[in-house]
């Protein structure tokens, strides 16, 4: 076989790699269109980007104390955990782990819930059995991070709205998260009340807030992981839709004229009225199982990055003749839809060395494209699809970051911050917490989100100074017991044990 020829390799990648540009211009619109969208979604029911009221009403200050329960399901893995929030900011996590089997994702809410419950019931019987043997009558309150889109009603109930990240199951559509699994708790007799549903955005936005309270707390919670979606403080005046006649809507605290919103801006622009399209993209989505939704994740999250991948290596080896060497099986990741993990990128990414000797051995290992017989040029000409994926994903996820903190009115034009600079005074910090495995695996994720936010003329890089993000460990599950506790205040139930009795 004719070698490979690298000039017209490397060219067509580049080539390529043109085309998942996302300049300043596009960033700029993209941020208008969210700002826009952002508004539909605040003032009607039933909107692609659906921004949900979540009934939690004010952000934790690090002083809560008490021990819950927490459970998490939302992509590959099903954590519960019990969180003992010392009211110091700091807390204490015991947590069990089981991967969901992925046939379990498509089957029926009764097959998935009551492995829930089973779950629950294990970890339970493991770390709390002494408890309950002693004081049966005892419920423990339980917060359900369930990361997906609901129609939230009250801070324990939500009706799913549509599933998400590969999950498809038909007969779960319309009905309350927290009853199906309650009742798949209550049939195996365990004292745990299903106390809150929380999406991961909004614990990771209280787990933080928790963690590093500040003047002002924390504004914005955002996941970029195996999906994507944020959540933030707006005020109750701009959610009309919670005041319309028939809304109903459930009761809620309005003392403090805020709300937390998840925006679910993983739906942001399925329209495609600004979103970057490439034939790559377009190839993933018509092979999803929910074309036509979900589209600006589609171009962000982990789920998807190894995906788009794969579709353009393999438009690379059809172009070009990439790999034309080297021993690929039939059944091999790289011809496999959906096999390509995001931690690929992550490693390719981060190989500056010479040969890309870690490149090599990942598409080995993980694609099954046999090392011995790919060229450091190959290698390279991969790496150039990889960065060009990975930055694009990074600067969008700078749009709706932009955007909300305009909404909110955080930014301050860059005279008055120049006024402050001048007279010392301290600017507050607008602080984010993040979570997910691209954010903390990818490398760059985060400059190049930054340099994005800098190019949006209402941000500037004053305003994107006073930005601080910070991963907010175990946020789901800190969060959710967080809400958990409220939702038990207001229901006038005490914490499950006091902390002291630990
Ligand atoms: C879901 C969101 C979730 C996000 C991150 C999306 O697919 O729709 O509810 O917050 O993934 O897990």
């Amino acid at each position: 076989m004719a070698p490979i020829d690298s000039t017209a390799l490397i060219a067509r990648a580049e080539a390529i790699s043109k085309e998942f540009e996302y300049g300043a211009d596009d960033v700029r619109k993209g941020v208008k269109e969210f700002l826009r969208l952002m508004d539909v979604g605040l003032q009607n029911d039933g909107e692609a980007m659906t921004m949900i009221p979540t009934y939690v009403t004010s952000v934790p200050n690090g002083t809560e104390k008490g021990v819950y329960l927490a459970v998490d399901l939302g992509g590959t893995n099903f954590r519960v955990c019990s969180v003992y929030l010392t009211g110091d900011s700091k807390f204490t996590l015991t947590q069990s782990k089981a991967a969901i089997p992925k046939l379990m994702m498509t089957s029926d809410s009764h097959t998935l819930f009551s492995f829930l419950a089973q779950q629950v019931k294990e970890f339970v019987d493991e770390h709390h059995g002494d408890h309950f043997a002693e004081t049966a009558d005892h419920h423990l309150q339980l917060g359900f991070t369930f990361s997906f889109p609901v129609d939230q009603r009250a801070v324990n109930k939500g009706y799913l709205i549509r599933w998400t990240k590969g999950f498809d199951i038909a007969d779960a559509i319309g009905k309350d998260v927290c009853e199906l699994l309650q009742k798949e708790i209550d049939a195996l007799g365990i004292p745990v009340t299903v106390a809150a549903l929380v999406n991961d955005t909004v614990g990771t936005l209280m787990a933080r807030s928790y963690t590093s309270p500040g003047k002002t707390g924390t504004l914005l919670g955002a996941i970029f992981g195996t999906g994507t979606n944020g959540a933030y403080v707006e005020k109750l005046s701009k959610i009309s839709k919670m005041t319309k006649p028939d809304s109903g809507v459930g009761e809620y605290d309005k003392s403090t004229g805020e709300m937390v919103v998840n925006t679910e801006w993983g739906s942001f622009d399925n329209a495609m009225q600004v979103l970057p399209d490439t034939l790559y993209d377009r190839q993933l989505d018509k092979n999803s199982v929910n074309p036509g939704i979900q589209m600006f994740e589609k171009r962000i999250s982990g789920m998807f990055l190894g995906e788009i991948l794969r579709n353009a290596i393999l438009g690379l080896q059809k172009d070009v003749g990439l790999f034309s060497a080297a021993t690929i099986e039939e059944t091999a990741a790289l011809n496999t839809p959906w096999s390509v993990d995001t931690s690929v990128l992550s490693y390719i990414e981060a190989d500056d060395s010479e040969d890309l000797a870690t490149a090599k051995s990942v598409l080995e290992e993980q694609l099954g494209v046999s090392a011995a017989h790919v060229s450091t040029e190959e290698a390279r000409a991969v790496k150039i699809l990889v960065h060009a994926i990975g930055k694009r994903s990074a600067r969008l996820s700078a749009v709706p970051v932009a955007a909300i903190l305009i909404a909110t009115g955080k930014v301050k034009p860059s005279a008055s911050l120049d006024d402050a600079a001048e007279t010392k005074e301290e600017l507050d910090v607008i602080d984010i917490g993040v979570d997910g495995s691209v954010v903390e695996f990818y490398p760059g994720f985060e400059k190049y989100l930054r340099e994005a936010l800098r190019e949006v003329p209402e941000i500037g890089s004053d305003n994107e100074k006073r930005v601080r993000m910070g991963v907010a460990k175990d946020g789901s599950g800190v969060g959710a017991a967080l809400i958990a506790l409220v939702a038990a205040k207001m229901a006038g139930i005490p914490a499950a044990f006091a902390a002291d009795e630990l």
